[in-house]
């Protein structure tokens, strides 16, 4: 749909997350790479002379690109976000008031009432707040985020599962290594072990996960009444996000029903044409020992969120076992799916398209 390219930069571009945005801008068919900002231990670095994290080498596009200072004076209006929780409170709202679409990683600003916590298949709705947001804090930019990693995974299948309407949930999640960022956890304290907190993690996937598959009324959004009960871990893989869900529903489906209702989820019409969505964002697995994330995670380009392992409860209804990976569906391809909607919604310039 778009005839046109736009120029994208990034806050926190040597991240793990920073890194991921990086490698799948390589080639976008609307977006190009034309700025990228760290902290100032990287500024003034060229992008190819700082250390590349992920498999393989930095893309030769980006390498002459220099870390500029984290301000909206030479960055383009798109703008994604990969920063530290920390430093994205100040840095983010400086950059919306400044006229920048911030596309949000960080968890900073995921349940201000006027921020829309975004994912394209389950409420793309939710954009409507943009005009609150901006009318209340006078911004000519705005800020729209995507949610935590293992919330992402959890509310897309709850989404498919609408129909069925889930009343309460219990997970607990098997989180890789990649998703502490780098260095993350030491790995004294992770090989051969697992570790049973997260900070904040449990909250995130509770509370953002209401306010995901919850009602926009235009000025915030009202939380669905689902009740999340979230236990997270980390394990010692490196990527893929792992969830034991067990569900209860109001009107209980056959299992049939409840396989096709998760296998047929696409949430979005054809005709939004996103470049990024993919194709099926569930993918229902039926051997009984999937989804496994060494084989699983990069499914439909690591944008699906994998399930398996679909039965009986006999506490609540159903359990099922979800994957997703945490770096991708999780964090940089969510946010580049987020970039994505806003342009094809007009948020960006250049005209968008109408659909619901
Ligand atoms: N990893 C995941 O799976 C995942 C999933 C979902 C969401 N997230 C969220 O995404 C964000 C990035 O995560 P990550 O895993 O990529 O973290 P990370 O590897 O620790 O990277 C953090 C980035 O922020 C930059 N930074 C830190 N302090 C800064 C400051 N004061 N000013 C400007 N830049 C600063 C760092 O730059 P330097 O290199 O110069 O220090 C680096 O580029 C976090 O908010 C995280 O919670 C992560």
């Amino acid at each position: 749909m778009a005839t046109r390219s736009w120029d994208v930069g990034i806050l926190g571009a040597t991240g793990m997350v920073g890194q991921q945005l990086v490698r799948r801008l390589e080639g976008h068919p609307w977006f190009r790479l034309a700025w990228v900002a760290a902290s100032e231990r990287s500024e003034g670095k060229r992008y190819g002379d700082t250390p590349w994290l992920l498999g393989g080498s930095v893309p030769a596009y980006a390498r002459d690109l220099v870390l500029d200072k984290a301000e909206p004076g030479r960055a383009p209006r798109l703008v994604f976000s990969a920063l530290d929780a920390g430093a994205a409170g100040p840095l983010e709202r400086a950059f919306a008031e400044a006229g920048r679409l911030v596309v949000s990683n960080a968890r900073t600003h995921r349940l201000a009432d006027d921020v829309p916590l975004l994912i394209p298949e389950v409420n793309a709705g939710h954009l409507d707040l943009l005009p609150t947001q901006r009318a209340a804090r006078g911004w000519s930019g705005a800020i729209v985020t995507n949610p935590n990693c293992s919330t992402t995974f959890l509310a897309i299948v709850l989404a498919a599962c609408r129909p069925f309407s889930p009343r309460r949930v219990i997970v607990t999640t098997f989180q890789a290594a990649s998703g502490a960022g780098h260095p993350g956890v030491a790995s004294w304290d992770l090989l051969g072990n697992v570790v049973p907190f997260i900070d904040g993690e449990e909250e995130k996937i509770e509370r953002e996960t209401r306010k995901i598959l919850g009602t926009c009324t235009g000025r915030s959004v009202m939380p669905a009444p689902v009740a999340v009960s979230a236990q997270a871990a980390r394990v010692p893989v490196l990527d893929g996000h792992t969830e034991a869900i067990s569900v209860e529903f109001d009107r209980v489906p056959e299992e049939a029903e409840l396989a096709a209702a998760l296998g047929g989820f696409t949430g979005l019409p054809p005709e939004a044409g996103l470049p990024s969505a993919p194709a099926r964002p569930i993918v229902h697995l039926r051997e009984p020992d999937r989804p496994q994330p060494r084989l699983d995670a990069l499914r439909e380009d690591g944008m699906a969120v994998c399930v398996g392992r679909v039965r009986r409860c006999p506490v609540l209804h159903y359990k099922l076992v979800a994957l997703g990976h945490n770096t991708i569906r999780g964090a940089a391809g969510a946010a580049i799916l987020n970039a994505e909607l806003l342009v094809a919604r007009g948020w960006a310039g250049g005209g968008g398209r109408s659909w619901s």
